[in-house]
């Protein structure tokens, strides 16, 4: 396995709060890793760091192996970063499929039909739904047509801000099975996730977030296990 995407003493500030402080990681290509921790801990920020919608006020973003620190968001998505950001982000009132279509906009090529295509292969209900308006669907169906449009861009490396977030527990489990056959098909996932335990049950390794620095770090299952996580992110 090989790096996809190392930080290295990352900060990020909004004025004078510290919202991430000296943070360091590194995903392997093909892992599902994750990042929990509590509201407000910084988790958004990260990921909105990694793809480049916040600046970082010091240290390294490598993707690949080349430093993608200070290039623009729409490089990243070309380089092969996608992002499905906290409260899906879709356009209520534009079609599901105009707000699949909108993850291909850096995208010039023939292929665009056939990867739309296997998007509806991949959620048949949004096929069925692909001319009503996003704002319509459940939320489920929004969270679909959310992991469609970040799948437009073909990414090496999905992030997915909060992808449980108010949905139902069986709606949960499609979610999340979608992203696993994603892992099984070469795509790099980074989940951030307030509900500790779906992470862990969904993923290879997990970091810990707390007040922007990382604390924790290990693999998900033994951490399911390991009693400080229990006490402080599990509840049990
Ligand atoms: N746009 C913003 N302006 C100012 N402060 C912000 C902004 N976004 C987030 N913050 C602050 O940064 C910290 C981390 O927030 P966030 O990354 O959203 O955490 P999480 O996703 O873990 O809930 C919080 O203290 C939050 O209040
Ligand atoms: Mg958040």
């Amino acid at each position: 396995m090989s790096e996809i995407l190392t930080l290295s003493g990352l900060s990020c500030h909004y004025d004078k709060i510290i919202a991430l402080s000296d943070v360091s990681l590194s995903i392997q290509s093909g892992e599902i890793v994750s990042l929990i921790g509590a509201n407000g801990a910084g988790k958004t920020t990260l990921l909105r760091t990694i793809s480049g919608l916040n600046s970082a006020s010091s240290g390294s973003i490598h993707f690949e192996g080349t430093d993608i620190t200070s290039l623009s968001p729409d490089k990243r998505v070309i380089s092969g970063i996608a992002q499905v950001p906290e409260g899906r982000g879709l356009f209520s009132i534009l079609s599901v499929e105009d707000n699949i279509l909108l993850g291909a906009y850096t995208r010039k090529d023939a292929q665009i039909h056939t990867d739309l295509e296997d998007v509806y292969r991949r959620f048949p209900i949004l096929k069925e739904k692909r001319n009503q308006y996003a704002g319509t669907l459940s939320g489920g169906q929004q969270q679909m047509v959310a992991v469609g449009r970040a799948l437009m861009s073909c990414p090496k490396l999905l992030l997915l801000d909060e992808p449980s977030m108010g949905l139902a527990p069986i709606i949960v489990e499609d979610i999340f099975s979608a992203i696993m056959e994603l892992r099984d098909q070469g795509v790099t996932v980074f989940i951030v996730e307030q509900n500790a335990f779906l992470a862990l049950e969904h993923s290879d390794r997990t970091y810990v977030l707390e007040n922007g620095s990382i604390v924790s770090e290990g693999n998900s299952k033994e951490m399911l296990h390991n009693e400080s996580i229990i006490e402080a992110y599990l509840g049990r």
